[in-house]
């Protein structure tokens, strides 16, 4: 081994658009020893074979890209019955209240990205809590997992319990303070994303210094949009002057190229034209909508609007980080062909969130973000079939690798 190089022989599949995907039943990414891929393709006659690792039938897929996600809801997945505000009073917001302490923040933060990287996920959105120090520890913990992801420190300051609000300056404070400390850090591995929590429970006020700040640092933005009935009814008394939902975040400033805008369920053309016009993406979480009720992503109509459309998870509403389960239910809902599931699921997330030159692909000179999959035993097909497969077939699919830069973050080749 030299650093990081090796030569990986399996099936292959990595997407080129929402409509079409590259599959070699017997391909090849040779990874350099900086930890990029040097090449990927269908095997050569002048690669040497006895250099090769072979999967042994493992699928080579781009390392999965969950959009959005949420690090301290974890441990209170599945808790069924209620509609999304209620849901957020009776479980989210007391998990969340329990980050103000560091080590509990550090312990749960640890154990989050390991089971990211269990899941085959190599990239991913994240939302932590309101706790500087928490959203520090989750930093550390990102950089010591070898992951690749934007967090963000989540800012409120109204609509929830007191414990977990705080004045516009001094979120917006906090979140440069972590920026200076973690934009780029590791290797280029960690960004910061401005992040307020949702309309209803921020105040114009946060909302605007949070666009000036993003604008000013040139940071990421995440939030949610349109989610659900009982949201859409609190923006409309909280912002009565707003023309639509979106238009609180647009003359806030938060809607530009590097804006990732979860759930945007309830939205019609124009608004889905809107955030297209300015380059944002939206982040769709099947898997959390049917838990929730929270309705039905508009695929078709987000589509046409050329719009940049991620999957997410959205732990813990999204009752499982893996984004098997996300596909599956994005498969389920909107019906799309086998080569958008798998775009969605890597190389739609890695545009959503400003990484489409480092991760997504397995493609020349980006990272060797590479996951190994091994398909149900039986399955059959070409490899996007049985990547297909792998997707309804959960239970019996397994994550026998993935690597990030090139570098082993989850099991063995
Ligand atoms: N809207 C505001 N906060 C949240 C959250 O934590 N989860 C979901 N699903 N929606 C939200
Ligand atoms: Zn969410």
């Amino acid at each position: 081994m030299n650093g990081r190089a090796a030569l990986l022989r399996g099936p292959l599949l990595s997407p080129l658009d929402p409509h079409r995907a590259e599959a070699f039943e017997d391909g090849f990414v040779r990874i350099g020893a900086d930890g990029r891929i040097e090449d990927a393709g269908p095997w050569r006659e002048d690669l040497d074979p006895r250099a090769a690792i072979d999967t042994g039938g493992g699928l080579l897929l781009p390392a999965f890209v969950d959009a959005h996600v949420h690090l301290p809801q974890l441990d209170i997945r599945a808790r069924w019955g209620l509609p999304l505000l209620a849901w957020l009073e009776r479980h989210v917001y007391p998990a969340e209240a329990a980050f103000a302490d560091p080590d509990l923040a550090e312990r749960a933060a640890g154990r989050f990205f390991s089971a990211l990287a269990a899941a085959g996920t190599g990239t991913a959105g994240v939302f932590a809590t309101v706790h500087a120090e928490a959203t520090d520890r989750a930093f550390e913990a990102a950089r010591a997992s070898g992951l690749r992801a934007v967090i963000g420190k989540v800012l409120m300051d109204r609509g929830a319990p007191a414990a977990l609000l705080e004045p516009a300056v001094d979120g917006i404070a906090a979140t440069r303070a972590l920026a200076e400390r973690w934009e780029g850090a590791a290797g280029g591995r960690l960004h910061v994303a401005v992040t307020p929590r949702f309309a209803p429970a921020c105040s114009d006020e946060l909302l605007a210094a949070a666009g000036e700040a993003a604008r000013e640092a040139g940071l990421r933005v995440q939030t949610h949009l349109a989610e659900s009935a009982d949201e859409l009814e609190e923006v409309r008394r909280l912002f009565p002057g707003a023309p639509d939902y979106l238009a609180v975040y647009e003359r806030a400033g938060l809607t530009g190229e590097r804006s990732v805008f979860a759930h945007s369920i309830h939205l019609d053309a124009d608004a889905f034209g809107r955030l297209a016009g300015a380059g944002a993406a939206v982040a769709s979480c099947p898997s959390s909508n049917a838990f929730l009720g929270a309705g039905a992503f508009p695929l078709a109509v987000a589509r046409a609007s050329g719009v940049e459309i991620a999957l997410g998870s959205d732990v813990g509403a999204g009752p499982q980080l893996s984004m098997l389960d996300a596909a599956r239910h994005l498969a389920y809902l909107n019906r799309p062909d086998p080569a958008e599931i798998l775009y969605r699921a890597t190389l739609g997330g890695a545009r959503a969130l400003g990484l489409e030159s480092t991760t997504g692909r397995l493609a020349p000179r980006l990272a060797a973000d590479v996951l190994v999959l091994e398909p149900p035993l039986d399955a059959s097909g070409d490899p996007l079939e049985r990547f297909v497969q792998c997707v309804f077939r959960q239970p019996e699919t397994r994550v026998r690798a993935l690597l990030v830069d090139g570098r082993p973050v989850y099991g063995a080749l």
